[in-house]
């Protein structure tokens, strides 16, 4: 049999983004970078791939992530273990110890871009899939938790989405939380016998993820569970009561839930998710917290710190659901010829045309011109021009205005190549206002 030519698939839960969806995904991240930098947050990029031990060290040996999802590997040229990255945020951790980048100041930086857990596929569940990172690096009290809060806030508006409540909880510090858990194990471990076997396993390494099972059977036992609230110390109370005074002054809606842990071991205090209905089990688009040992852990100086990230995938497939884009646009001009030299010639207008700041087609191939209109019209294009053998000796053009309403406009006009631009652009605000 042979098998070179047969066709290769994508590898199971990592979509391509076909150039329609990625049309909107492209507005998307330019309202979303917009809004970080109203914010004061710089961009910081670090590599996708990174040593296992940062990303064990930093999620946590126990955690769902680090036991089952990550895409690690050994790098058999020099014997690294590598692990694709499962999150951004420990790659930001490490550069910014690496280079000292808090010495003089604290930071706001933000990173967009794929990341990767070996997850069970399912609508909104992805292998890879991208997220919105933000990092605020140096900032202790609890107005920066209520700036994440404010800012996601503003950004759910600009994109005109409703129904977003927001789940907010207080994880304490390390030393809180030992005693909670001790407390927790204490309480589940009279009700062993109907945990699962990943439940059982989890009592004893990580009893705090039994809180957010969504097995239905232990939703009366979790109700009943002790709370962390009543663990916390004064400064984790009075911290959080901050980020909660902050919120009411501005008028901010959140549920408490007591039963908010994360899927990340590094959290400390505040931790946050902002969940939809609209999208079915996936719906929980964002998710953060405090983490203000993370960076001693990781060999750093010990350094508040709180950050979240935003699933874009999860975000687009909810924004696509109330934003209606205009058609895919591939460029403003398509540039159609027919007969002896005119392609030469259409290639010289075409730079002349980028020159003066116009996206341009230059058709490809010899079609004849009913097949180049057609191409022109679905590429999207508001205007045609039209090159023939007998324009080019007298220096002219056609232009052919493709947009809809155009009435009381010329449809296509000869123009001479010396007034092209001037024409274009004129027709270009035109059809700037007009579509307002
Ligand atoms: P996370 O909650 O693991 O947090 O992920 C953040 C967001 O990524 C989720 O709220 C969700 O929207 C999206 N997401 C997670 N898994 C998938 C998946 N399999 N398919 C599609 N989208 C997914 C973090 O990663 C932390 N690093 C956030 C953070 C930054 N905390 C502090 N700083």
């Amino acid at each position: 049999m042979k098998l070179d030519n047969q066709k290769i698939s994508a590898i199971r839960g990592m979509p391509d983004l076909l150039p329609e969806n990625a049309l909107y995904l492209e507005e998307l991240e330019n309202i979303i970078q917009e809004w970080l930098h109203s914010y004061g947050y710089c961009n910081l990029r670090v590599p996708i791939l990174e040593r296992t031990q940062l990303f064990a060290r930093c999620i946590g040996e126990n955690t769902d992530i680090v036991e089952k999802e990550m895409y690690s590997f050994k790098d058999t040229l020099n014997n690294d273990l590598l692990t694709v990255r499962p999150e951004i945020t420990a790659g930001i951790i490490r550069a910014s110890i690496e280079h000292n980048l808090l010495y003089d100041r604290p930071r706001r930086v933000y990173s967009i871009g794929p990341v990767f857990r070996h997850e069970r596929p399912q609508a909104g569940r992805y292998r890879q899939f991208h997220q919105v990172d933000v990092e605020a690096l140096g900032f202790k009290g609890p107005d920066i938790d209520a700036e994440f809060i404010i800012m996601l806030d503003r950004l759910w508006k600009k994109l005109n989405l409703n129904n977003i409540r927001l789940e907010i909880n207080s994880l304490g510090k390390p030393n809180e939380r030992i005693i909670y858990r001790e407390a927790l194990i204490q309480y589940f471990e009279n009700y062993k016998n109907v945990f699962n076997q990943a439940e059982q396993r989890r009592l004893y390494s990580n009893p705090l993820r039994i809180l957010d099972s969504k097995n239905p059977t232990l939703r009366d036992i979790i109700n009943k569970a002790p709370s962390l609230f009543n663990f916390l110390g004064k400064e984790s109370r009075e911290h959080f009561e901050g980020l909660c005074h902050y919120l009411d002054n501005i008028g901010i809606r959140y549920n408490l839930n007591p039963y908010l842990v994360r899927g990340l071991d590094y959290y400390s205090m505040t931790v946050f998710e902002w969940i939809t209905d609209n999208l079915g089990a996936q719906g929980t688009i964002c998710g953060g917290g405090r983490y203000n040992n993370l960076i001693e852990s990781l060999g750093g100086k010990l350094t508040p710190a709180a950050g979240f990230a935003i699933g874009l995938d999860r975000l687009l497939n909810l924004w696509r659901k109330y934003r209606c884009l205009e058609k895919l646009k591939e460029c403003e001009i398509y540039l159609m010829y027919q007969g002896l030299g005119t392609k030469k010639m259409a290639f010289l207008i075409g730079e002349m045309l980028r020159d003066a700041n116009f996206s341009v087609i230059v058709h490809s191939g010899d079609s004849e011109l009913r097949k180049q209109f057609k191409l022109a019209n679905i590429s999207g294009a508001w205007a045609g021009v039209i090159i023939g053998s007998n324009e080019i000796t007298e220096q002219k053009v056609s232009v052919k205005l493709l947009r809809e309403n155009i009435q009381n406009r010329p449809q296509q006009i000869q123009i001479s190549l010396d007034k092209l631009i001037d024409f274009l652009k004129s027709e270009s605000t035109y059809n700037e206002i007009s579509s307002k």
